[in-house]
């Protein structure tokens, strides 16, 4: 039986490329498609969607990602946006509901991987700071992959991983700061998204950088996550949490 999936935000450019892609998919079945102006709740209960796939605005995921949990289908959440905080409460009713679900800031596998690398190198060179660059109608700024990156570098970085603070004498030049890391975020038109991870150490750097050219690359990993959601029943973090 196919999996059925609806995907909240289907007409924008996230959404549209879900679709497409869903449609396309042998073991999944759209069964719905929402915006801006729809009963989210009725959709996925008339629908009945096992699955949810979210790519909306960082000002509605609070309140859409609410809705998915409480009608028990699984939430795949590409939007971003979420604190911490708002997710430590999805985590704790999916744990309660013992239902499967993933937020991911980054679907695209070479994203995930410059990530993985990243808190292995931040061990032996632990003065990181992070550029990213997106297209110029993004919503939020840092990226979500940028908060992401500086949460798992801050795990394995040393105590003392911290840049040392330097006067600015323009506001804001040293870029915002994330568990102790520099994030410095870019929106330009010709840009979609990209992201370095600078790494400094005495007389050398070493960077990681990766591109998204195509939204195509998200869809493998979008894919991967409305299958295992089914087999989960908790709420996990990170495309890198259900990669083999
Ligand atoms: N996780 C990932 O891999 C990944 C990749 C790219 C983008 N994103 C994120 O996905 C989100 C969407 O990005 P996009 O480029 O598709 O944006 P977009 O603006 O093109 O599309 C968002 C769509 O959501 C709709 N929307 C807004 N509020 C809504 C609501 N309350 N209910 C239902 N629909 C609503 C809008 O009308 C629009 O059609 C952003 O947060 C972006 O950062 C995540």
């Amino acid at each position: 039986m196919p999996i059925k999936i609806l995907v909240n935000g289907a007409f924008g450019r996230m959404g549209q490329m879900t679709v497409k892609t869903i449609n396309a998919h042998p073991n999944f079945e759209l069964v719905g498609q929402t915006g801006r102006e729809y009963d989210l709740k009725r959709a996925i209960k008339d629908s009945g969607a096992q699955v949810v796939v979210d790519f909306t605005h960082p000002e509605a995921v609070f309140h859409s990602t609410s809705i998915i949990i409480e009608t028990g289908a699984h939430p795949v959440i590409g939007t971003t946006g979420l604190t911490i905080n708002q997710i430590q409460l999805f985590q704790e009713k999916c744990a309660n509901l013992k239902l499967g679900g993933i937020i991911a800031p980054n679907f695209s596998l070479g994203a995930v991987l410059m990530m993985k690398h990243a808190q292995e190198i931040v061990k032996y060179m632990p003065h990181v700071e992070i550029i990213e660059m997106h297209h110029d109608t993004k919503a939020d700024s840092p990226s979500g992959t940028a908060l992401r990156s500086a949460e798992m570098l801050a795990q394995t970085a040393p105590a003392n991983a911290s840049t040392k603070p330097s006067h600015e004498t323009v506001p804001g030049a040293r870029g915002a700061t994330h568990h102790h890391i520099p994030i410095h975020a870019v929106r330009l038109p010709g840009f979609l998204a990209h992201q370095q991870i600078i790494f400094g150490n005495t007389g050398e750097t070493l960077t990681l950088r990766h591109d998204s050219i195509d939204r195509e690359c998200f869809m493998p990993g979008v894919c991967l996550a409305c299958e295992k959601v089914l087999t989960l029943n908790q709420l996990v973090v990170g495309l890198e949490e259900i990669l083999q």
